[in-house]
Order: C-alpha cells, then structure tokens, then sequence
C-alpha cells in the first residue's frame, strides 16, 4: 500500500480511528469487548501502522483496549492522540485547552498506551465562539507554545490541529510546523476543501475524520448515498470501500482513520486501498456529492 509522510514518519494510507471501540456515545466500556480486542489485533495482523485515538474516548477506553490488544507494539505503529478535550459524566464534551490541560492531556495518553512519545498529537480546538465565551478561550498562540514545549521536551514527535479554520492552520504552520491536519471531511462534506488543499501544497498530511459521516445519527452516511451504491454494485465493492477510495484519489496527502468496532468492517476498509476508480466512476461520485 502507498505511504505519506506524518512527520517523520512514512504511514500507509490507510489507518485505523479508536473512537468506535468504547460504547455507545464514546463512552463506557465496548459493546463487545472481545470483539474490539480483535479489530485492533486484526488492524496490527493487516499491516496498520497509524492508529488515531484519544485519551477522552471512553474515556480512558479506547487506550486501555489498544493497550490490551497490542503491547508491545510493532516497532513502526505510529500512535497519534489528540488533547482540548474532556468528557463530563452525562458524555458530554468539554474544552479543556489550557496549557496545564494540554499537558496532562499528553501525559495521560502515554502513561494509558504505555509509552514515551506519541507519534503526534493533534490540539483539538473546543474553545469556538460559538460554544464558549470570549473569556474562557485560550489564544491560539499559547496552546501552540505549550505543544512545542512539549515536541521539544521529546514527549510527542509532531503536533497536529485539528476542528481548525484555514487561518488557525495558517498559524499553526508557522508557529510550529505542523505535520498532520485533521477536520471533517468525505465525498459527501467537503466543507474544508481549501484546508485540504492548503495542506497538500506544504506536504502536511490531512488525516480526515468521519470519512463515512460518522456513527452519529444525523449525519449523512457515505455508504448509503445512491450513487455511492451504484458505483458499487457496478464495480464490486462495498459502498464505504467506495467512499474511502474516492478520499484515496482525491489528494495523496490524506491518510484515511475511519472508525469501526467490527473486524469485518476493518478488512473491508482496508481492502480498499486495491480499488481503483476510472475517472467515469469519480465524475459520477462528484456530481453526486452536495
Ligand atoms: N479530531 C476530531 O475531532 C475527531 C472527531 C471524530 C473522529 N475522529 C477520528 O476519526 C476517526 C473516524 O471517524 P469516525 O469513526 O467518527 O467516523 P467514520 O469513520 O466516518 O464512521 C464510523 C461509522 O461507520 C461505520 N463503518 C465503518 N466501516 C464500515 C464499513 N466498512 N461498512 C459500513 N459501516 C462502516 C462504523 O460502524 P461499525 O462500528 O458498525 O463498523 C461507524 O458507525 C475516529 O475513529 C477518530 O479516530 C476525530
């Protein structure tokens, strides 16, 4: 499989996300407990080397089942967490994006996974305007000091951004050289196109999340968009495989995490770095794509 720079670290295009293995809503223990153990074997078994995760999904369990499941890790498993966040006890999500958050964010996360430096870490922006007032945010400029205090203390290898607008992204690159993005984006969202863009121009890779439109209720779901159907039956895959070949194709910068708890749906996804779309097979995704 094809591989892109996270950092530096080359990372095959597919990889895997945690967030399905707690319970529903991200929180609790799994569904199926075994069965979660088994897609993060089964993901090692299949070649992953990039595992995205979190210390709040769970919380605390997506890292104690990756620990479970794959300590000692492979020697080239790159483990990217991300910190900004919290849950509170009903799942909500809660910003926490103080440089003192930041860090205990980052120690938490090594000391769950069991290790001394984390591939990177994304700074989660919780903190838009929109959700919390002017004088509880955080400058942007203060968050992205303490990740490089922490880059160059040799606790993570590179930071990432992410939920960030163009401008943020900006600002992150020059202030400290960013290796990974990591927004919403899927052939049915594609809201952040000139992010993603901006990111493939600098050669930072664009890791992007709810590649499938998430497991949440209401948001449109790849794999059951008609012509995402269409397209294949016609070839012969799975529709999600469809959706993530199309993110494939769309810019070599992005890396694919799509999230799943079930074995069989990770095969599928990885299976499809062998699809190949003809440019017929993209025209028609496009046009369908609002
Ligand atoms: N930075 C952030 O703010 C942020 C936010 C959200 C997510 N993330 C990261 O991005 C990763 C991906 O996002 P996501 O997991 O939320 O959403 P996603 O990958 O778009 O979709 C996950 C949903 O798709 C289903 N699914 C997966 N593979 C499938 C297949 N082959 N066929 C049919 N359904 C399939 C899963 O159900 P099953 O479990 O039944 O397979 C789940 O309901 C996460 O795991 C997480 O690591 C980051």
């Amino acid at each position: 499989m094809d591989t892109y720079a996270l950092g530096s670290y080359a990372v095959h295009r597919i990889g895997f996300g945690a967030m399905q293995l707690p319970g529903r809503g991200v929180m609790g223990p799994p569904r199926d407990r075994d069965e979660a153990l088994a897609v993060v074997r089964r993901a090692i078994e299949l070649g992953v080397d990039h595992i995205d995760t979190a210390q709040y999904y769970g919380p605390d369990v997506a890292n104690e089942l990756i620990r479970e499941a794959a300590y000692p890790y492979p020697e080239n498993l790159v483990l990217v967490s991300k910190v900004g966040a919290f849950r509170d006890e009903k799942g909500g999500w809660i910003p926490g994006q103080r440089p003192e958050q930041l860090r205990s964010g980052v120690e938490d996360n090594l000391r769950s996974l069991g290790i001394e430096r984390l591939g990177a870490v994304n700074l989660r922006l919780m903190d838009h305007p929109s959700t919390l007032p002017a004088d509880q945010r955080v400058a942007l400029e203060d968050q992205l000091a303490e990740m490089v205090a922490l880059r160059e203390e040799g606790k993570i290898a590179g930071i990432g951004i992410s939920t960030a607008t163009r401008a943020q992204v900006e600002q992150a690159i020059e202030q400290a050289g960013i290796v990974c993005v990591q927004n919403a984006f899927s052939l049915l969202d594609q809201k952040d196109a000139d992010v993603l863009e901006l990111c493939h121009e600098r050669g930072i890779a664009y890791t992007p999340f709810f590649p499938l439109g998430s497991a949440f209720p209401n948001s449109p779901k790849v794999q059951r968009n008609a012509a995402v159907q269409a397209v294949a039956e016609r070839i012969g895959a799975m529709p999600a495989q469809v959706g993530l070949a199309w993110l494939l194709a769309h810019r070599d910068n992005i890396l694919l995490i799509p999230g799943t708890s079930r074995v069989g749906h990770l095969e599928q996804n990885l299976a499809a770095g062998e699809i190949t779309l003809s440019p017929e097979d993209i025209a028609e995704l496009e046009s369908a794509a609002v």
